[in-house]
């Protein structure tokens, strides 16, 4: 008999998510590949078996019947790495100020600079490894984290670095995107911060970052700002992301079409028009349903309406000081019980389509032989209760590269 290092044996569900490299539109979010009684190898970090009764010697065997073994969850949004924390905010929002008045105001985004151009790399580190490591207690095995908390050159390459750091010694998959373009620093013009990105941050970026994204929203940076910093950025090998349509619909969706970026994030606003390109170029929504929440606002991302456009949509958490959750199943539960997303169709966001969103879906986002051996065990007997039983980990055990962590 074959032996290998890990055996996990008798799964009510397991979740393989089997399937083509494209993300997934429409009804094949619905298709999860549950296998009933699925079990499943682990050689070297690597899934080498998946199926019903396998035979093989291994070191470690899990017996887990009665739950539902599933791929890790990526997150392929979040600005991880901040200094500060935004606690006293609430107030505002109960008082009715909107976001972006805060922001107006010097508050939100640039408080968060203020704190985070103080702190140490070291400090950034220490504080960003907390982070990834509850997110691995939550079951997010792969992320993306976003830059944007520096808006010098000096600080944005500070963040690069940690970003690198991290990259390089925890055990969570990072990939990292440059968000020179988070906001329009205090005492400069746009267009003089714009300049900077374009001449002095983009070249920096190399070997540092994979995507370069840009805040594209009315009061922020323009549709034609956001255009050059992401035709520029493609220059030095960055692939565009954006924050596109979150409060007010500027034809971020359709900028996104048009420069060919890999995801369009937020599109709460999106135009139909925008929508329909961005499925026609299989562009990736990630939908961000704890940001709405934090926000109190009354209206999330229409689901319903982009999966309908044939869009691919995915969920991240946006993880961020004024929507700090690591969490990927508090997300879930948001995306079912505020976006009228199925529970399928929400785990399928969370893991396959989330990878595609960082494009990573070759290595992690299902459970299939030769990828990464990135697995959850949940302490539920089937994925209908990612979504129903909520607000507590259900995450049991988390194996990543084939480890038991
Ligand atoms: O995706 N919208 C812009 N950026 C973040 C929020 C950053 C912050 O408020 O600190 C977002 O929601
Ligand atoms: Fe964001």
């Amino acid at each position: 008999m074959q032996s290998v290092d890990l055996l996990i044996t008798h799964a009510s569900e397991l979740l393989t998510l089997k399937g083509s490299r494209k993300p997934r539109i429409r009804g094949q979010m619905r298709n999860l590949g549950i296998m009933k009684n699925g079990s499943i190898a682990i050689q070297d970090g690597r899934i080498v078996d998946v199926g019903q009764n396998l035979r093989y010697k291994a070191e470690t065997v899990i017996d887990a019947s009665g739950k539902l073994v599933m791929p890790g969850f990526v997150d392929p949004h979040t600005h991880v790495v901040f200094a500060g924390s935004r606690e006293f905010e609430l107030g505002f929002k109960l008082a009715g100020v909107p976001y972006m008045e805060i922001l107006r105001r010097g508050g939100g985004i640039f408080y968060t600079v203020e704190k985070t151009r103080k702190a140490s790399p070291a400090h950034l580190l220490l504080q960003s490894k907390k982070r990834l490591d509850m997110m691995l207690r939550y079951g997010t095995t792969s992320c993306e984290a976003k830059t944007g908390y520096g808006l010098d050159v000096i600080n944005e390459m500070k963040l690069l670095k940690v970003q690198q750091k991290l990259a390089e010694t925890h055990p969570m998959d990072l990939v990292s995107t440059f968000l020179g373009a988070h906001a329009i620093p205090k005492q400069m013009k746009a267009n003089e911060y714009v300049r900077m990105i374009l001449e002095e941050m983009l070249p920096k970026t190399k070997g540092l970052a994979r995507f370069c994204d840009v805040f594209c929203e009315k009061g922020v940076f323009t549709v034609p700002q956001t255009r050059k910093i992401l035709q520029e950025a493609k220059q030095y090998g960055l692939v565009p992301k954006i924050h596109a349509d979150e409060i007010v619909d500027t034809g971020g969706a359709l900028l996104a079409a048009e420069v060919g970026a890999i995801s369009a994030d937020h599109l709460l606003r999106s135009s139909e028009a925008g929508l329909r390109a961005m499925a026609q170029k299989h562009i990736v929504g990630v939908l961000l349903p704890g940001t709405p929440f934090c926000l109190m606002m009354e209206r999330s991302a229409p689901a319903r309406k982009i999966i309908d456009y044939g869009v691919p949509v995915a969920l991240a958490t946006d993880l961020n000081p004024n929507c700090w959750t690591e969490n990927m199943q508090m997300i879930i539960q948001l995306s079912c019980l505020k976006m009228q997303m199925t529970p399928a169709e929400a785990i399928t966001a969370a893991t396959f389509n989330a990878a595609c969103a960082i494009g990573i879906q070759h290595n992690v986002g299902s459970l299939e032989t030769g990828k990464q051996a990135d697995v959850l065990i949940l302490d539920c007997p089937n994925h209908q209760f990612l979504p129903y039983h909520f607000g507590v980990n259900l995450v049991e055990t988390v194996i990543k590269k084939g480890h038991v962590l």
